[in-house]
This record gives structure tokens, C-alpha cells and sequence, in this order.
């Protein structure tokens, strides 16, 4: 089958959270299946430097907005999949990240910008490369909602378009002003159409244009058909339900397994942890941290208020208790940042805050952890919690999205099977309660090591949720006996 996969951003070169991690695997592990799958994305800087000098440039010009894109088709480096890279100086070379300027503030120009991937990623659907006309249109979150709509409003012969939610509450709503700039005809400017509250939604496009939607696990597929998880959505999400589908995220286990990681000051796996000693040496030490009989408590996130580190920042006062510690990686949120930078200046010697994007030190963080923490109020999938458990660190999660789907909660009844730990409430006295409940289980090494034995040997590889999403291209549905649904 060939696969084009639509995206904004993509790992190793341009990333701010999962979704990168997510296009480059899930498309590696479907060409690991014997299917061409490829992608789409902007040329900013980094991606222009890391393509290949023996690029094509296709005949086709995209056009959005007075502005022209060139399409370059190559390889890319440190990239499993040949790639179509847009080519636009004008809206992608500048310094700063994929979505903000240096001072941290979404460009003017964001639906232009994205209205332009996803214009290149329908002429592509529609056959812009001769040589790779796709079975498949694959777009990732709203940066590339538009690409459905154009292909519903074009008279040429398109392929299926298949659309997944990363994350709902990002949705890229703009002024009615740009309609005219997009090159939709004019229906394509009401309720049945890309029309959001007046203005333009570009994910709202994508679910009510694309033949499919997925998104990144069951709970959260079902969360968003409600109105305390749907954020405005959930009438139209409700209403494709038969068309939309949970799959849960896989792990590239190249990137992100103690036995092959490069970041580590020794690599290290289940058999033998002295490595990750060595890491949590290196993490104390990066961190500023002291000796404690506790576990090390740690965090890597962007900082939003769906991720709940406010909870931690709340919850951490009573670390004393158990002799524990905490240390955290993160950027986002001025006000989270202010409450975190106050609680490590307050006892520097127990909490760690590392402000900023680090992708090395992630690494060493979930090898040198005891505990990884991920208490957000919503998230769709979540894939720290997964990293977490290949290196022996425990997870401690909310029970919500992809984390309720992929922790199994230490208790009594599951003791056979568990791999971490569950809250529920989101109060800082719930998190608390679960950091509770770690510690005590740390202070009894022989349960301990099972659970972390069990954590290290679950196998959240790519190839089952890649195989799931071939379905959803032959709209085969769930193929899945009764039996099996019920066990996954
Ligand atoms: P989300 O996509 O909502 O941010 P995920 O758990 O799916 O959440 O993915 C987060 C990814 O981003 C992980 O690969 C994580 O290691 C990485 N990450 C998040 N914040 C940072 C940071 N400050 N430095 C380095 N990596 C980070
Ligand atoms: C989003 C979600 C996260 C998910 C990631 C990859 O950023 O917030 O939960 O794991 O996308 O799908």
C-alpha cells in the first residue's frame, strides 16, 4: 500500500512533543511491513539542511494565498521513509520553532502556513508525483486538517483520507478573513464544511472531511464524544463515531530502549541494572540533587495544565515525608515554570528543575528515574509512561486517555500484573496518595523489582498498531475476535 503521511513535525528533526516520535515510527513500521509509506512536511531549516543534495523537485507548484511552494522529493537524514519536503521560504525559513517565534508567539501567519502543507499533501493525494500515486492520504492533527477538505472539493479521481486526533485540544481556529485566501470554493465555508463558531477550524475540517478518524487510544476515542473531554467537538465526533477509531501509540524501541540508548552513561536492560544506577548518579548530579533513602520522582513534559505539573508542584512539599525526591524537565507555561523554578529554589537539595527542551537528557531522566510521572488531566495517549516502563522506571499516572489504557495500577487484586500506578482524581492530594503508595513500595525491594521486571518486558512495539491502521485504510474496521478486543 502506499502511504503518505501528512505531518508538522517529525523525529529527529523537528520536535515539540509526541506527534514527532509518532510520524517517523508509525511510518518506519509500516515500511517494515512491506508497505511504501512516506511523508509530507515543511521545509523549515533543519529539514532543508538534512535533505539529501539528490533531491527531485516535482514539476507540481502548490498555491496558497499569493504564496508558491515547491516540492522537493528525497531522502532525509536520520529518517526511515523518503519524504516530500514543501518548499517555501517565505513561510517556513525563519528562525524560532514549527508553531512560535523566538519570543514565543504563534506566527501571524500560522494558517498560511499550514493551509500550504496541507495544500501540498492533496496535490501529492492527487497524484503531484507520477511515479507514487498514493492508496492513502494519512494527516496528523490540525496542522494538516485542510488537506481532506481540498480533496473533497476537487473534481480529480482522490484517494482515502484517513485523519488522527493527537491531541483535540489543539485545533487551529482562525478569523473568517483567511477563508478567501485558502482557495476553497465558497460552500466550503459553512456548518457542513470548514466553518467553526465563524471562523475557519482546521481540525474541525479534517473530521468532518476525512473518510476516517483515529485518534490515540480507545479511552480517549470514547472521552472525546463527551462534553467534558470533547471541547466543542464532541456533537460532530459523536455523530462519525462509526468512522472513528482508537488506536494506542507504539515505541520505537531503536530510540528508546536502555540496551541500544546512545544518551546513557552506560546502557543497561532488565538482566543487569547497573547502568541505571549510573543514570540516576548522572541525574542526581545534573540536577543538584543529595542522597535520599526514597525513590526519585521525575518529570518530562511540556508544560501545559492538561499535563497536571502544577499538581506536582503542589503534591512535592510533602516529599520529605518519605525521603523522596524530584527532578523535572520541561517548558511551557510561564506560570507552571514560575511555581516549579519556586519549589526547587525552596529545597534545592530534594526537587530539580531543568527549564527548557532537552531530548538527551530525556533520555537520561527515564533511566535514572524510580518513578516517572505523568498526572495530566487529559491525554489522548501519553508515551512517556511507555518509555518509562522499557527502563525499569515506574510509571504513575492519572487514570485518563492512553494512560489509563497502558498502566496497570499496583494493588492487592493485581499484583500478577501490574505495572505502575493509577490515580484518579485530579487533586494534588490524589497524586500524592499514588506517590504514597510508590514510596512504600519501594521500601520492599523484592516487590518492587517484580513490578519493575514486568514493566521492562511489556512489549508496546510499533508493528500491532501499524497493522491496526492498515485496517482503517481498507476500512476493514476491527477485525479483532470479541476475545481479543476484551484482552488488549
Ligand atoms: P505530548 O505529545 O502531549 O507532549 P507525549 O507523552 O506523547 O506527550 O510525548 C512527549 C514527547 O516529548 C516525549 O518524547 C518526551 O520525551 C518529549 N518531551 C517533552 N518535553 C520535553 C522536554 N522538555 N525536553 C525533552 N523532551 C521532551
Ligand atoms: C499528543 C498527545 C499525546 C500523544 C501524542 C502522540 O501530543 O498530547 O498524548 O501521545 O500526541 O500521539
Amino acid at each position: 500500500m502506499r502511504i503518505l503521511h501528512a505531518t508538522s513535525e517529525l523525529y529527529p528533526l523537528v520536535k515539540t512533543g509526541g506527534l514527532a516520535d509518532v510520524s517517523a515510527a508509525l511510518g518506519a513500521a509500516q515500511r517494515a511491513l512491506g508497505h511504501d509509506a512516506r511523508v509530507v512536511l515543511p521545509g523549515y531549516p533543519e529539514v532543508l539542511a538534512a535533505l539529501a543534495a539528490d533531491a527531485t523537485l516535482l514539476e507540481q507548484i502548490t498555491e496558497v494565498g499569493g504564496f508558491r511552494g515547491r516540492i522537493l522529493r528525497g531522502a532525509l537524514r536520520g529518517v526511515e521513509m523518503p519524504a516530500y519536503v514543501v518548499d517555501c521560504p517565505a513561510l517556513y525559513d525563519r528562525p524560532g520553532g514549527p508553531y512560535l517565534d523566538a519570543s514565543g508567539h504563534d506566527y501571524a501567519d500560522n494558517a498560511l502556513r499550514f493551509a500550504m502543507l496541507s495544500r501540498a499533501a492533496a496535490d501529492l493525494a492527487l497524484g503531484a508525483d507520477h511515479d507514487y500515486p498514493p492508496d492513502v492520504i494519512h494527516g496528523h492533527d490540525w496542522q494538516t486538517g485542510l488537506a481532506p477538505a481540498y480533496l473533497a472539493h476537487s473534481q480529480a479521481a482522490r484517494p482515502r483520507s484517513v485523519h488522527t486526533i493527537h491531541n483535540l485540544a489543539y485545533q487551529g481556529v482562525f478569523s473568517a478573513d483567511i477563508f478567501p485566501t485558502l482557495g476553497l470554493p465558497e460552500d466550503a465555508m459553512q456548518m457542513e464544511g470548514v466553518e467553526y463558531h465563524g471562523g475557519v477550524g482546521f481540525l474541525k475540517a479534517a473530521l468532518w472531511y476525512a473518510d476516517a478518524l483515529t485518534t490515540v487510544s480507545r479511552t480517549y476515542a470514547a472521552e472525546i464524544q463527551t462534553s467534558a473531554f470533547g471541547l466543542g467537538l464532541e456533537g460532530l465526533l459523536r455523530g462519525r463515531r462509526a468512522d472513528l477509531t482508537g488506536i494506542v501509540n507504539g515505541v520505537d524501541y531503536g530510540v528508546w530502549d536502555p540496551r541500544v540508548d546512545p544518551e546513557l552513561p552506560r546502557r543497561y536492560g532488565p538482566d543487569s541494572l547497573g547502568g541505571k544506577l549510573v543514570a540516576k548518579a548522572a541525574l542526581r548530579d545534573r540536577f543538584g540533587l543529595g542522597a535520599a533513602r526514597g525513590p526519585l520522582f521525575v518529570a518530562v513534559a511540556r508544560l501545559t495544565p492538561d499535563k497536571g505539573l502544577d499538581l506536582v508542584a503542589r503534591a512535592a512539599e510533602a516529599l520529605g515525608e518519605f525521603d523522596a525526591q524530584l527532578a523535572i524537565l520541561g517548558t511551557g507555561d510561564s506560570g507552571i515554570e514560575a511555581q516549579l523554578l519556586a519549589l526547587a529554589s525552596h529545597d534545592p537539595s530534594r526537587v530539580g528543575f531543568v527549564q527548557g527542551y532537552d531530548e538527551a537528557l530525556a533520555h537520561v531522566m527515564q533511566a535514572g528515574a524510580d518513578v516517572t510521572l505523568v498526572p495530566s488531566r487529559t491525554e489522548p495517549c501519553g508515551l512517556t509512561q511507555l518509555y518509562a516502563m522499557r527502563y525499569g522506571s515506574l510509571p504513575l499516572v492519572r487514570r485518563t486517555g492512553g494512560l489509563a489504557d497502558t498502566v496497570v495500577d499496583v494493588a492487592a487484586e493485581t499484583l500478577d500484573r501490574a505495572t505502575g500506578f493509577v490515580f484518579d482524581e485530579p487533586s494534588p492530594e490524589a497524586l500524592l496518595g499514588a506517590m504514597r503508595r510508590a514510596a512504600s513500595l519501594f521500601e520492599q525491594p523484592c516487590l518492587w523489582t517484580q513490578v519493575q521486571a514486568r514493566a521492562m518486558a511489556n512489549d508496546f512495539g510499533w508493528e500491532s498498531a501499524a497493522r491496526r491502521y492498515l485496517d482503517v485504510y481498507s476500512n476493514r474496521g476491527d477485525q479483532r475476535t470479541c476475545l481479543e478486543r476484551v484482552l488488549s
